[in-house]
């Protein structure tokens, strides 16, 4: 018998970084893109993964050579444990993911949501959305030293979310008019644990008080259907990252490129220094995806968020 469940991409609209210390967070799913997994008997234990946008064939041998499979596996063991099943599963595990590796669109939190929820189906053993979050924040903290836990509680919850860490606040945010998204990858690959503890080698408070006062702005736009307006906010945000250190050459073309294909608005999305940068469509995504493209973009995702 073969178990399969997924879990889909994130994007975070404003609030980045800053997100780490305090300031809340605005995250939108992208269901345009999935880690799956898959479950089946087997001799022994088996682990495979595959993330197909990028290229990478891994298995067992890479395990060591492999941050993202080490992660994986840790998922699975905690997993079996909080379960109560044994660690010497008989299962081969299949993870074959659509979403790209250290571009910020939240690969490692979505593989490892995924991973939980086809063990929970495989062994019939219900999961709670709350212990389900709690198993996906500890391979944040593999991947991330010390994360916000905003990317599983997006991946987790399918809906845009405002966030803060601590105290932790969670609201799921109703949108009036949905939001066009053009997304592209630098394809400059960049790991969110390097970029936030450089971040905290300095001191931003500045920066994170602005931050957080265009993410509180962002959030009445989204819920009276202005979305339109979110566009200068998310250049001003993108200046700030600017400022923080967390952009890069490459992200700095494709927000310039986005803006002049048409884009309301643009920004980098996520740790930064590479990965993805969103811009804001209205009715203009494909010419806004083309020209994001003609300026060097890895590859483009479309995604509604509503
Ligand atoms: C990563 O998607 C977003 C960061 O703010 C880190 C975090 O919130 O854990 C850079």
């Amino acid at each position: 018998m073969k178990t399969t469940a997924s879990a889909c991409g994130k994007v975070i609209l404003f609030g980045e970084h800053a997100v780490v210390y305090n300031s809340p967070a605005i995250a939108a799913p992208v269901i345009s893109v999935h880690a799956n997994v898959s479950i089946a008997e087997s001799e022994k234990f088996i682990l495979d993964a595959r993330n197909y946008s990028r290229e990478i064939n891994l298995s067992k041998e890479h395990l060591e050579k492999s941050d993202s499979l080490f992660a994986s596996q840790e998922t699975i063991f905690s997993t079996l444990k909080h379960f109560k099943l044994g660690k010497r599963q008989k299962i081969r595990i299949i993870i074959d993911s659509e979403i790209p590796i250290e571009a910020g669109l939240g690969s490692g939190a979505a593989v490892a949501i995924a991973i939980i929820r086809a063990i929970s189906v495989h062994f019939k053993k219900k999961i709670s959305n709350n212990d389900l979050y709690d198993l996906a924040f500890k391979t944040e903290e593999l991947h991330h030293g010390t994360p916000s836990g905003v990317d599983p509680t997006v991946i987790i919850n399918e809906k845009p979310v405002f966030f803060k860490k601590d105290p932790k606040t969670l609201e799921l945010l109703t949108l009036k008019n949905p939001i066009q998204l053009v997304i592209a990858d630098t394809g400059v690959q960049s790991k969110t644990s390097e970029v936030v503890a450089d971040v905290k080698k300095n001191n931003h408070d500045e920066e994170f008080a602005e931050i957080r006062i265009l993410t509180e702005q962002a959030r009445d736009l989204i819920e009276s259907g202005e979305v339109l307006r979110l566009g200068p906010l998310m250049d001003d945000n993108h200046e700030l990252l600017k400022t923080i250190g967390v952009s890069s050459p490459e992200l700095d073309k494709l927000v310039d490129a986005a803006r002049e294909a048409g884009a309301i608005g643009a920004k980098l999305s996520g740790a930064g220094r590479g990965g993805h940068i969103i811009a804001l469509a209205d009715e203009n995504s494909k010419a806004i995806g083309n020209a994001l493209m003609d300026a060097g973009a890895h590859r483009v995702f479309y995604t509604e968020i509503k």
